[in-house]
């Protein structure tokens, strides 16, 4: 953080352009009701300016604000004190939410102003020159404090969202992680409902219903064997993969495979299975698209 010594010594800013600035203030204070009317009637030609100067009686109040700070431009002291105000009106423009460039073009107005006042009451040119020297750098060095209030108001907003912002990522990325483990564990327990199927398909075989038997169960460990690579992708998300359609499509093929198998067995009506087949037929197709699409990103 910067002191206003700091200030002055990065601007050659002397005890003896203190002195100057405050051999100017009659001056000024003759010239500040002039000063604030150029000023106003500048503002009140932008649009943009004139928006803040709601009515007379305001007018005639921000009129004697930038006024007084214009005569406390020549007050000779320049401390700490003097900083925390000049920071204190950077805060209010931002507040009001006024352009940083207004400032710079006001400041750009009273600069114009200031080098006409000394034109015009100190015909001694070497006098002169010092004391426009010593205007110049207490003008910069307003603008230079009114500005960074500008800046810090711009990283506090950055910092802000970019804190919120990871904080909505982060928490986020927790609640997916959660949900993908409940997706395993789901998975992990449909797998062993798929085992148990398994089991009953082999019993039809001990039954004597050999073809029935043997059918089904190869069309549930075709289901289980889509389970596990379902599974694997899943966890391989969990560890920061990338989710992969084509396991839920093939297992979707799978089963209706299975289907297909136990629906023939059946002798279902053979409008049943040319639906089946047909969904078949689709999903095949989608599958083919789906993969080929993915073609270009998976490496083998
Ligand atoms: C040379 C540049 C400028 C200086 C040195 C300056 C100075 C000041 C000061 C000393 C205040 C009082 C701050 C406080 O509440 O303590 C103020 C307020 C204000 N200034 Fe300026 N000003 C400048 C440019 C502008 C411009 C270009 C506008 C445009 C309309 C403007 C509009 C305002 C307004 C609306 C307020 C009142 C803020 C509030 O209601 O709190 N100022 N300004």
């Amino acid at each position: 953080m910067l002191t206003m010594q700091d200030i002055k010594n990065h601007y050659y800013f002397t005890d003896e352009d203190a002195e100057l600035l405050r051999s100017l203030q009659p001056v000024a204070d003759a010239n500040m009701d002039r000063m604030a009317d150029e000023f106003y009637d500048y503002l009140l030609g932008i649009p943009e300016t004139a928006t803040y100067i709601k009515d007379e009686n305001f007018l005639l109040k921000l009129k004697k604000t930038h006024r007084d700070w214009f005569s406390s431009l020549f007050t000779g002291t320049y401390d700490n004190q003097y900083l925390n105000t000049l920071q204190r009106i950077g805060s209010a423009h931002v507040r009001v939410g006024l352009n940083a460039h207004f400032v710079n073009v006001g400041m750009n107005l009273v600069r114009h102003f200031v080098v006409e006042m000394l034109q015009e009451n100190f015909p001694g040119h070497e006098e002169r020159r010092r004391l426009r020297a010593a205007c110049e750098k207490i003008i910069d060095i307003n603008l230079d404090i009114m500005s960074a209030s500008y800046q810090q108001e711009e990283l506090k907003k950055f910092f802000l969202s970019r804190r919120l912002e990871s904080q909505l990522i982060k928490a986020t990325e927790r609640f997916t992680h959660g949900l993908n483990l409940v997706l395993v564990l789901a998975l992990a327990g449909l797998s062993l409902s798929v085992v148990g199927l398994f089991v009953w398909d082999i019993g039809h075989i001990f039954q004597g219903n050999v073809e029935k038997g043997i059918l089904s169960a190869l069309g549930s460990l075709l289901i289980l064997w889509m389970m596990i690579e379902l599974m694997e992708n899943e966890v391989k998300i969990l560890k920061g993969g990338r989710f992969n359609i084509l396991f839920f499509i093939g297992v979707i093929i799978v089963a209706m495979i299975r289907e297909i198998l136990i629906s023939t067995l059946r002798h279902d009506p053979l409008t049943t299975q040319a639906f089946l087949a047909g969904t078949l037929l689709i999903l095949g197709v989608v599958y083919f698209l789906v993969s080929k699409s993915q073609q270009p990103y998976t490496s083998h």
